[in-house]
Order: C-alpha cells, then sequence, then structure tokens
C-alpha cells in the first residue's frame, strides 16, 4: 500500500524532519512515485556513447534503463525490460553492439528500442503478432545539457533547462566549464546501507568534517583550511537544487587570482580552485557569485556534483540502502600525469577506497538505523542550525546566495522541497505548489 502524504513529516521549515521518512516502506514507495518517476534524472555522459550503438545502463530510481546512440546519432533511453516476460535485455554495464537480443527466449531489438524479430515469428506466432506494439518502452523524456545526458519517466515534466533552472545550470557549469570532458573508464559503484536522503543531506554538511574525518585530518590528508572551513555560501534553487559549501570573498577571489596569475604556487586547496577559475570565459559562464563558490552543487533529487572532478549518483535501493556511483569526468587536454594524478585523488577521497567516504558511510548507515527504532523514529531529527541567522544577498547579476558560515541552510532546504515534490500529485500540482527559492531574512 503507498503511503497518503502528510504535511507532518517536514516541519518548521525544515529545521525538524520525522525519522519515518528515513526507514518507512511506504514512503519509500511513494517516493519512487512522486520524486524518481517524475523528475529528471542524471543517465550518463555524452562521452560515455562516443558512437551508434554504445550504450551505458542505469537506473531511473528502481527502473532499470538504456542509455544508448541510435544509428541517427539521437541519445535514447530505454526501459531495460523485456516486453515478453520482464527480463533484462541488456545485462552488461556498458560498450558496444548492433541491437539488444533478450537472453531469455531471443527478441531482437534495434538501437531505438523498436522489436525487430523474435524467433518463430512465422512458425510459433503464425506472423499474428504486432511488432510495432512490443518495442522495449522509452524514457518519456530525454535531453543533455553541455554533455550531461538526463532523462524522466514524466511526459508533463518541464524542459530539463527549466527545470535545472540557473542554480541546476551553475552546478553543472562548475564541471563543464573545465573543459571538452570524457568519463574516465570504470565507474565506481558500492552499496550503502543508508537511505538515500541521509547521503543527499552530508553533501551541503559542512559541520561533520573535523569529527567524522578527524582522522584524515590528523594523517594530514588535507589541512584544516581546505577541509573544514568556517566561511560558507550557500544558493538554494528551484525544486531542491542547492550549491552549499565553501565560499570566499570578492576580496579573498580578487587576491587569489593575482596571485595565481604571478605563477605562484597555490597555498591551500580553494586557492587551487580559483586558480583553475582564471579563465574570462569561465568567469563569465559561472557568473559573479558562481565564481566564488566552491561547494558542492546537488541537481535534486540525487546527483551530487563534486569538485575532485566527480559527479556522484545515489541510486535509492529500498528504504536502507543506497548504490553510489561515482563517475570522473576529466578534461581532454590534461596530460598523462595530470589525468594520473587526478584519478589518483578521486579513488582516495571518495568511492569505495575512498578515505572520506568510509568515513561518512558508517555515520549514514547509524542514522538510518536509527530511524528504523519503533520509539527512537517518533523523536524527529534536529535541522535548526543558523535558521533565521542569515539573509539572502542578491547580486545585479541576479544571482543570489547566503554568505554565513557553517549551517543547514541547504539541508532544510532539501527536505521542504522533498515534502513539496511528495504533496504533488503530477508536474502541474508540483508546479503550482512548489516553493520558489527564498528572498531576505532566512
Ligand atoms: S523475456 Fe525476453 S524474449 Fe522472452
Ligand atoms: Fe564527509
Amino acid at each position: 500500500m503507498t503511503e497518503t502524504p502528510s504535511d507532518d513529516w517536514v516541519r518548521d521549515g525544515g529545521a525538524s524532519v520525522d525519522r519515518r521518512i528515513f526507514s518507512d516502506r511506504a514512503i519509500y514507495e511513494l517516493e519512487l512515485e512522486r520524486i524518481f518517476a517524475r523528475a529528471w534524472q542524471f543517465v550518463c555522459h555524452e562521452s560515455q556513447l562516443p558512437e551508434a550503438g554504445s550504450f551505458f545502463t542505469s537506473y531511473l530510481g528502481e527502473d532499470p534503463v538504456i542509455a544508448v546512440r541510435d544509428r541517427t546519432g539521437a541519445v535514447r533511453v530505454l526501459l531495460n525490460t523485456c516486453p515478453h516476460r520482464g527480463n533484462t535485455v541488456c545485462r552488461a554495464e556498458q560498450g558496444r553492439l548492433a541491437s539488444f537480443l533478450c537472453s531469455y527466449h531471443g527478441w531482437n531489438f534495434d538501437l531505438d528500442g523498436r522489436l525487430v524479430g523474435m524467433p518463430g515469428e512465422d512458425r510459433f506466432y503464425r506472423d499474428a503478432l504486432d511488432k510495432s506494439q512490443w518495442g522495449l518502452a522509452t524514457a518519456a523524456q530525454v535531453e543533455s545539457y553541455r554533455g550531461f545526458v538526463f532523462a524522466t519517466l514524466d511526459p508533463d515534466a518541464p524542459p530539463l533547462e527549466t527545470y535545472l533552472g540557473w542554480v541546476g545550470r551553475l552546478g553543472l557549469d562548475m564541471m563543464a566549464s573545465q573543459g571538452d570532458l570524457a568519463v574516465v573508464d570504470g565507474v565506481q559503484k558500492n552499496r550503502i546501507r543508508c537511505n538515500w536522503k541521509i547521503a543527499v543531506d552530508n553533501l551541503y554538511d559542512w559541520y561533520h568534517v573535523k569529527v567524522s574525518h578527524g582522522t584524515a585530518l590528523k594523517l594530514g590528508y588535507l589541512d584544516e583550511a581546505s577541509m573544514a572551513p568556517m566561511d560558507q555560501m550557500v544558493i538554494l534553487g528551484e525544486y531542491g537544487h542547492g550549491i552549499g559549501g565553501p565560499g570566499v570573498t570578492e576580496t579573498q577571489f580578487a587576491d587569489f587570482q593575482a596571485r595565481m596569475s604571478r605563477g605562484e604556487e597555490p597555498s591551500f586547496w580553494y586557492d587551487f580552485q580559483a586558480g583553475r577559475r582564471l579563465e574570462p570565459e569561465r568567469q563569465r559562464e559561472l557568473g559573479p557569485v558562481g565564481n566564488r563558490s566552491f561547494g558542492h552543487p546537488n541537481i535534486f533529487p540525487n546527483l551530487w556534483v563534486t569538485l575532485t572532478r566527480q559527479v556522484c549518483l545515489r541510486i535509492p535501493r529500498g528504504p536502507y540502502e543506497t548504490e553510489l556511483w561515482w563517475f570522473t569526468l576529466l578534461p581532454r587536454h590534461l596530460t598523462d600525469e595530470q589525468r594520473r594524478t587526478a584519478i589518483a585523488a578521486a579513488n582516495h577521497t571518495f568511492g569505495p577506497a575512498g578515505l572520506l567516504e568510509q568515513d561518512d558511510g558508517e555515520n549514514w548507515s547509524h542514522s538510518t538505523r536509527g530511524a528504523m527504532g519503533t520509539v527512537a523514529r517518533r523523536r524527529p531529527i534536529n535541522l535548526s542550525m543558523g535558521q533565521g541567522q542569515d539573509v539572502v544577498l542578491i547580486d545585479p547579476s541576479g544571482q543570489s546566495r547566503i554568505e554565513t558560515v557553517v549551517n543547514e541552510h541547504g539541508q532544510r532546504w532539501t527536505y521542504r522541497c522533498w515534502q513539496e515534490w511528495m504533496n504533488a500529485d503530477s508536474w502541474s500540482g508540483l508546479m503550482e505548489n512548489h516553493s520558489m527559492p527564498p528572498t531576505g531574512a532566512i
């Protein structure tokens, strides 16, 4: 049975959240309907589909899909389930082929999903099966933004760029503006026993760093100024998108840029990141505020864009389990040495062998476990940090942001928007009844 949405799950503007949303199976089923069967979600990067027949298999919620480049060069997203008896049509994670041949009875589908033939079409089916009705189902809409391929299962979803809005686009621009990107072969996949929202919540969380990652700091993996900066910038976007994390002032940014232009070595991580934003073209793309943000974008619901040249897709696997897929995207112009360094940094930070993710995963699992106790979950969790203490500033460019210290604005916004997605019974309902990003005191 599917849960009826309750306005009570998220209270006090997101500062108090009912723990059942991390553990209740009926709520999870409703999320699959109202969020994952409706939202635009990242599927793969175009560099993974270089030629006709190239494919990459993924999921939209729990629906398995195949992204494939068809013979016309268009990217299609097909449901990876055979219309005959439901078998998975494509078992490989990625590759290239001429058609999809189902391993159960041998129905064969062209790259655009059309059923082109099956064993016994004349003798067993007596030519009575209308093949045009039995192709693979397709995603309702497929679009890409700067090489990032997204799909939605809902025909009523607005166009991708409208859905992303300026905040979602900025989040992807931070990655795309680094140059002509290509995914490094070998998407890293691991499962963590946690609810998917706890992983999303954490990407805005710069409060946990000194404690959860204390060992990494002690080891000198990164210095404290880089890993746990107090100065933060939060950018909130429509439909739940957001960017949260370190931000620098205009003066600091100008100072970084001046030192980098003189060829000085970066003194710490944000200095280094600012050095990557020297080109006027890149600065123009990110805008005066976006330039100064070194935070973590989340494209609602489940795509984290990191500054370590990776994106992480959080695919739900039931209320208590989440699959994390790490894509490393490097500009094609890097030297071999730069590639090696970047891949080593990616492997050592996040993913199954990542120093930081091992710390995080433990806490996420236990936070989820804590939401399973019959009595324990009666008490809501607390997300009140900084509430009512800050203000949304609007730049003449139109880019709005909160400049503050470590805070929980990003998390509150995520849960508030999540509640609105859960309340709406259609895309038109969501468009009519969703909050615009806040202005003024927050
Ligand atoms: S299930 Fe695919 S051919 Fe029968
Ligand atoms: Fe962490």
